[in-house]
């Protein structure tokens, strides 16, 4: 792990802190690189927040970057050897770190042996106990406590007030108890706290005033309860509220005014619940909503002026749900995913860069008359016509595999800036170049996949159109055996690889 690259990386955090999202995007590609192979080796692709996610970077930066990097695996845990190893790397083990796993199971104030020092103590890390009480003086002398953890106990009740004390704590992790009401959780008025873990327990609803006196909570998490009935003014007070998470719980209902106050939240993630419906004027008052994710709920329709409003917005994230249509061409949002839902049409809004909608019934694509898409992913739906989609000149990646495809139309050769193109298992028997208008080459193609059509010939010049082909796919089509043979060696002159064995993603390789 680069050192100093990630030294540069806390640096870039200091400078922009505190960031906005607009800011990272410019990231310098050498950090960015760094930061994903970090990812890809700390970070478990799970529906899971460990509470100790890159705690190095300042908490502006946090999500933002972890949003960038992590978008396609939906990362959002970091395992505990990774984070020691990159807090070791970094320095941060302040030496007031205290941590106690010792099958402890009754917290009381003397079962904390530390002879006074607490006083300095700013971490204690109490995880993995088996702790199921906690008495009302258990945390009395740690004055300067910041980060308390304790994951992986079996909490179900603490003494009402034993949080008390604990006037500098900004970081409570309860992460895998079996708590089952918030009502121990209470802190007092003017609390520092700011990010709230109470993952994976088992909190049934969240009454008035939750969380009333955290006004300078970021981040809470309630992902992973059995969440069912939040009151419409659980969330009061929340004036500094940017992140929560209530992913997998069993929400069937939001009241109308449940977001009201909370006038910064900008990452909000719903995903993973039972709701049908959703009031239109659920979002008002919450101007900077960056990215809201509503993924595999049952919703059957979206009123369009839910999220019409939200100009910051960058991120719409509807896969699985019963969508029959939804209209979104005044949306804000650059990224838009939709797949596996029941849309028969797709009509999309000028500012998206990525639209996936997978698994879909789309047979018509309605494109604006101004547009920014350079990645769409339309495959398993029933598109017969590719008509409207070659007027996206902006396009860079097309995926439309598993549709009624029988034919490339005229200007198909207007997508110029393609790299990636699959059009595999498609009703594609004939490419007659010659009999088009233009003579085109599609430059930057590297990717292109026909593999699960019908075709026993190409046109003898077909590689001249790809001047730059590296990947070409062509399995299970009914090739003409002469054909394929002189065919398969023009690839070989040309260093294309046919039917990559090493990509997994792809059925020519079994
Ligand atoms: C805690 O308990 C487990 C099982 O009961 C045991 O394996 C482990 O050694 C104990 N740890 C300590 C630090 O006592
Ligand atoms: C706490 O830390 C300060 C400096 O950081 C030090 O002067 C003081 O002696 C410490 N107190 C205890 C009880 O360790
Ligand atoms: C909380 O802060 C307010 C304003 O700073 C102050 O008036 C109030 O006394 C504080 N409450 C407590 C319990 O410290
Ligand atoms: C979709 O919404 C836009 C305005 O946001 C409107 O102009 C357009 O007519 C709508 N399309 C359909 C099919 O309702
Ligand atoms: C689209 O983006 C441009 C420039 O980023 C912005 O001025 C415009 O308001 C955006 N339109 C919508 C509907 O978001
Ligand atoms: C193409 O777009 C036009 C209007 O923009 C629409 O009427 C037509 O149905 C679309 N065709 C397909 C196949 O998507
Ligand atoms: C192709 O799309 C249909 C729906 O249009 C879907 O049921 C089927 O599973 C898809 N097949 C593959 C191989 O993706
Ligand atoms: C099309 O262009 C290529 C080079 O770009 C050229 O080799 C070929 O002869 C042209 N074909 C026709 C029919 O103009
Ligand atoms: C496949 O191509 C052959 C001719 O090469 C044609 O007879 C047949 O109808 C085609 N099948 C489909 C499903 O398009
Ligand atoms: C394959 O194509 C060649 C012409 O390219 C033709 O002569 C031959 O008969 C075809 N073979 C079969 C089995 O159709
Ligand atoms: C073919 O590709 C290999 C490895 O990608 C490269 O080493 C070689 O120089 C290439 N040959 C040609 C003719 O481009």
């Amino acid at each position: 792990m680069g050192f100093s690259m990630l030294h540069e990386i806390i640096l870039l955090a200091a400078v922009f802190c505190p960031l906005t999202v607009h800011a990272i995007s410019p990231i310098r590609p050498d950090v960015r690189e760094e930061l994903e192979k970090i990812q890809k080796e700390h970070f478990v692709h799970e529906n899971d927040f460990s509470g100790t996610y890159m705690d190095f970077v300042p908490k502006a930066l946090r999500w933002e970057l972890a949003f960038i990097l992590s978008f396609e695996l939906r990362v959002n845990a970091l395992d505990a050897n990774g984070l020691k190893k990159i807090q070791q790397a970094l320095g941060l083990d302040d030496g007031n770190t205290v941590i106690m796993k010792r099958n402890l199971t009754n917290l009381e104030g003397k079962s904390l042996p530390l002879n006074g020092r607490e006083i300095n103590v700013t971490t204690l890390d109490l995880s993995e106990n088996q702790i199921d009480e906690i008495d009302k003086d258990a945390f009395g002398g740690f004055i300067n406590l910041h980060r308390l953890y304790l994951d992986y106990n079996r909490l179900s009740h603490m003494a009402v007030g034993v949080f008390n004390p604990l006037m500098k704590l900004k970081y409570l992790s309860l992460h895998s108890n079996n708590l089952q009401s918030i009502d121990t959780v209470r802190f007092p008025e003017n609390s520092s706290l700011e990010e709230l873990f109470l993952i994976n327990n088992h909190i049934t609803n969240l009454p008035e005033g939750s969380f009333e006196n955290l006004r300078k909570l970021n981040n809470l998490h309630l992902s992973r309860n059995h969440l069912q009935i939040l009151h419409e003014d659980a969330f009061r007070g929340l004036s500094s509220l940017k992140h929560l998470m209530l992913r997998e719980n069993c929400i069937k209902h939001l009241p109308r005014g449940i977001f009201r106050e909370l006038g910064e939240l900008s990452h909000l993630d719903l995903e993973h619940n039972l709701m049908e419906f959703i009031d239109s004027e659920i979002f008002v008052g919450n101007e900077k909503l960056f990215s809201v994710l509503l993924s595999e709920n049952r919703l059957t329709t979206l009123h369009p002026d839910t999220l019409v409003h939200l100009k910051n917005l960058e991120t719409v994230m509807l896969d699985s749900n019963q969508l029959v249509e939804y209209n979104f061409s005044g949306l804000h949002t650059r990224t838009i995913r939709l797949t596996d839902n029941h849309l028969t049409e797709l009509q999309f809004n000028p500012n998206a860069t990525h639209i996936k909608a997978q698994g879909n019934k789309i047979e018509r694509i309605l494109v604006p008359s101004t547009v920014n898409l350079i990645d769409l992913q339309v495959d398993s739906n029933k598109i017969e016509d590719l008509g409207n989609i070659t007027t996206i000149s902006t396009l860079t990646a097309l995926y439309i595999a598993n549709n009624s495809i029988s034919d490339l139309p005229e200007d198909f050769h207007k997508l110029t800036r393609l790299s990636t193109l699959d059009l595999s298992h498609n009703h594609l028997t004939h490419l007659s170049f010659s009999s088009w208008t233009t003579n085109f080459s599609l430059t930057s193609l590297y990717d292109l996949r026909i593999n699960g059509n019908n075709f026993s010939h190409l046109p003898t010049n077909f590689l001249d159109f790809f001047p730059n082909l590296q990947y070409l796919y062509i399995c299970k089509n009914p090739w003409n055996a002469t054909f394929l043979h002189s065919f398969s060696e023009q690839c070989i002159g040309r260093n294309i690889t046919l039917n990559n064995p090493n990509d997994p993603t792809n059925d020519c390789s079994n």
